[in-house]
């Protein structure tokens, strides 16, 4: 992933939106540097995203890593500069161009940033993007497919699943037998055949929790090493993925909603498990979580839940039963959510050029 390449772009700006992703077999516990200990496959989605604009301007330096200015929604944003800076000192040896550059970089995000709703992803997609545009002015033959590669490879550096938002709809990250393609380094479009039932698939993200986390994901990551279930999971997700292939080329939506919501759960329940153990759920969590079971067994609808690392709840379900759940949302649901907001998201298809 890494070529001679010798920029002259003086300044300019490059900008790009990249969408958020919901995982439904989840990554949880990596090795270094930013690889997986298990295969995930992700929804991208398509209204949650992150438009990130770099401004740069060649100043050559003796330094070793860029300077850099981040700014969101027009304002400074200092609590960004930690991740940032981990992220272009691992992008160095892939980018060595980065050290002669100053970067002002503007982010917004299409849903409030303190909404619970995880921007990692997307935020890092984006910036990957942008810095793989900027390689490509000075290799003007790079090949599509090399650059969403490269651009998923350096977004893994900054936050894992965020390899999975370059492309759409269904995006795998990790090294996994079924896929020969895969890989640990870059996530790569799922291959296999996706029946129509999936396609345009809603997400509404139930708005719970509002707060800042009390456990990173970097730092639940970490207590994956050593954990007493570590390797039994890593396993299920790998089995978990095998169950998938003939679950998406039928259009089983049985099978589907019994993956998503035990990979949820198991998630969380390896958090719980953990030394120190931690719970981020919260009691509204599992209210939704109760009420969507009710439903599911008394309309025979195959609305699903999912969840990432936090309290927020994402509910799947089928297009052609948008209204009822959407009417179900409203009537059920938006009573256990943070001010009553929820936002209705579908499946989309990657990041693009603005
Ligand atoms: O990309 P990270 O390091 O924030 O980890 C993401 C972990 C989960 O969201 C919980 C699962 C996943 O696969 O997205």
């Amino acid at each position: 992933m890494s070529r001679t390449v010798v920029l002259e772009a003086e300044s300019g700006s490059i900008t790009w939106r990249a969408p958020s992703n919901i995982a439904l077999v989840k990554y949880w516990g990596k090795r270094e540097v930013q690889c997986p200990a298990n295969p995930s496959l992700s929804f991208t989605l398509s209204k949650a995203a992150t438009t990130t604009s770099l401004k740069y301007e060649n100043r050559p330096s003796d330094g070793i890593s860029p300077t850099f200015e981040v700014l969101l929604d027009g304002k400074p944003e200092e609590g960004f500069r930690p991740k940032i800076q981990t992220f272009f000192e691992r992008a160095r040896p892939y980018l060595p161009f980065l050290k002669d550059y100053h970067f002002i970089i503007e982010t917004s995000n299409s849903f409030p940033h303190s909404s619970g709703i995880a921007s990692s992803a997307s935020g890092m997609a984006a910036l990957a993007l942008c810095l793989t545009d900027l390689e490509r002015q000075a290799s003007p033959g790079m090949e599509d497919a090399y650059f969403k590669k490269k651009a998923s490879f350096l977004a893994r550096l900054g936050s894992g699943s965020a390899s999975r938002s370059i492309q759409g709809p269904l995006v795998q990250f990790g090294k996994y037998a079924g896929i020969p393609e895969s890989s640990d380094l870059y996530a790569v479009p799922y291959p296999y055949k996706m029946h129509p039932v999936f396609e345009g698939m809603k997400d509404a993200i139930l708005l719970v929790d509002k707060g800042e986390k009390q456990v990173s994901s970097t730092a639940g990551h970490n207590l994956m090493k050593g954990h007493p279930f570590a390797q039994a999971r890593y396993s299920q997700a790998v089995s978990n993925l095998d169950t998938l292939k003939p679950v998406f080329a039928a259009g089983d939506l049985d099978g589907f909603v019994r993956v998503v919501e035990s990979e949820a759960l198991v998630l969380h329940a390896m958090m719980m498990s953990s030394l120190p153990y931690y719970v981020l759920m919260k009691p509204n969590t599992l209210g939704i979580i109760q009420r969507v079971w009710d439903y599911r067994h008394s309309e025979q609808v195959p609305l699903c839940f999912t969840l990432d690392a936090g309290a927020n709840v994402h509910l799947l379900y089928p297009r052609d039963d948008s209204a009822q759940v959407e009417r179900f949302i409203e009537e059920a649901l938006v009573d256990y959510c943070f001010e009553g907001q929820y936002i209705c998201d579908q499946i989309g298809f990657g990041a693009k050029k603005m």
